[in-house]
């Protein structure tokens, strides 16, 4: 007997051939996904299909998204590890390995995030921000993503990479790019671009060794001088980690800060609560990474046929971690699309994922939020939107442009 013999498993055609939504819609707003999302979840449960990039199952519940991250053995980031997927970008440690593979570089990353370490971080995080913000307030009309979201990682990233800011605000320019060209399958451009992406790891990396870089300082060093079984990491891992981590450290941030303003801009008395009592942000940071998560088309693959949610998966079936929804799940989160301070259960959520591959840069992500809105409401009177926001689309959930009236403290 196989798997698909069970009784009570679903394995039939039709939810295979189900088209239950379509990844990309050109006219989404602020609210038009999470709506989708929560319609999908009420009619067809926390798992649903689409026929798109060649077919794949969505994990649109909570429960789904935790259990799919959650057991390594039944599914791999190996083969498939985002949708829509591309070939040929190379292998990537952290995310596009397994445990055990992947340990040696997770062992020397988290070594660069712990408390120390940010603590030691705050003041130019700061410095990053104010220096971002300050210039802002003399134009009262700003678009803080363009202006802002996507300037800060790159400035905050070179102080925690070890490069000089033109080659970090480089790295945000291609990576910006490349994340626009996999949105609409512009296979050339993502191509070459992951190729000039590639070289400058290598910058970074030839720098490294040809340079007096301190491993317990440096994350470049660190991975360079790190041993697993007594033998140095494979250059061609090193390369696709540095790689990595140079995207990666960009994306979420730069989509997700505009709609912490958005968020504020329509709800004047929560900005103001906040700007009287700034106690109250790291709870509100908190709330709204659940609200907003911005990954929707991280992926992980099916190693062998296996069930979730009833439904047959079979071997090499992608299927999207869709965090944007699952964070909103009423099963988990009573009244999950509203925005409730301090709720009962919010260490439950999981924008930054759970388990293997959860976020290591998670505790930088909060600090750069904490500090955007600290320094942002403390140097305003109010900001609201005069325009409605653009919207990034698949495979992130967020603004790429929130247009506002900045008004001066
Ligand atoms: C708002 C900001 C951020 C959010 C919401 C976020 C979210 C996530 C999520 C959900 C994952 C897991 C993906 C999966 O399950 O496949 C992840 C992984 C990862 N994130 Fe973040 N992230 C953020 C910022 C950052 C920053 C600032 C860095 C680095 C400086 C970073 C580095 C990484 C890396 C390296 C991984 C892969 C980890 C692994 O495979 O072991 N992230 N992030």
């Amino acid at each position: 007997m196989t798997i698909s013999d069970v009784p009570g498993i679903r394995d039939d055609e039709r939810r295979r051939d189900a088209h239950d939504f379509d990844p990309v819609r050109p006219e989404e707003t602020f609210t038009s996904a999470h709506e989708e999302f929560q319609e999908l979840r009420s009619r067809h449960g926390g798992l649903v299909r689409s026929q798109e990039y060649d077919g794949f199952w969505a994990a649109v519940g909570y429960d789904e998204v935790l259990q799919v991250i959650t057991d390594i053995e039944h599914f791999t980031t190996r083969k498939q590890n985002a949708v829509p997927k591309f070939a040929f970008t190379g292998v990537r440690p952290p995310l596009h390995l397994d445990p055990p593979e992947h340990t040696a570089y997770r062992r020397v990353i988290n070594r660069f995030f712990t408390p120390p370490r940010m603590r030691a971080l705050e003041p130019h995080v700061r410095e990053a921000a104010v220096s971002l913000l300050d210039p802002l307030l003399s134009e009262r009309w700003v678009d803080v993503c363009k202006q802002y979201a996507h300037r800060f990682p790159a400035y905050v990233f070179a102080k925690f990479f070890n490069l000089d800011v033109a080659t970090s605000e480089l790295i945000k320019n291609v990576s910006g790019t490349y994340v626009d060209a996999i949105q609409v399958l512009d296979h050339d451009t993502v191509k070459s671009l992951s190729g000039r992406l590639y070289e400058i790891a290598q910058g970074i990396i030839d720098e490294r060794v040809a340079g007096d870089f301190d491993p317990e300082e440096d994350l470049t060093a660190g991975l360079l001088a790190a041993r697993h079984e007594g033998e140095p990491l494979p250059a061609a891992m090193i390369l696709g980690c540095v790689r990595q981590l140079i995207v990666t450290g960009m994306v979420a941030p730069g989509v997700f800060t505009g709609n912490m303003f958005v968020h504020l801009s329509r709800d004047p008395a929560l900005q103001d609560a906040l700007r009287a009592d700034p106690s109250l942000i790291p709870a509100a940071v908190e709330e709204m990474l659940r609200l907003y998560s911005p990954y929707r088309g991280m992926a992980r693959t099916a190693r062998e046929d296996v069930v979730l949610s009833g439904q047959l998966i079979r071997q090499d079936d992608p299927i999207a971690l869709v965090y944007t929804s699952a964070n909103r799940d009423e099963k988990v989160f009573p009244d999950g699309e509203r925005f409730i301070l301090n709720r009962d259960n919010i260490q439950r959520h999981i924008a930054f994922g759970r388990g293997t591959h959860s976020c290591p840069g998670a505790p930088l992500a909060r600090m750069m939020m904490c500090i955007t809105l600290e320094e942002a409401l403390a140097r305003t009177a109010s900001w609201r939107l005069t325009a409605e926001p653009e919207m990034a689309i698949w495979a992130e959930w967020g603004t790429r442009s929130v247009p506002l009236d900045f008004v001066r403290a």
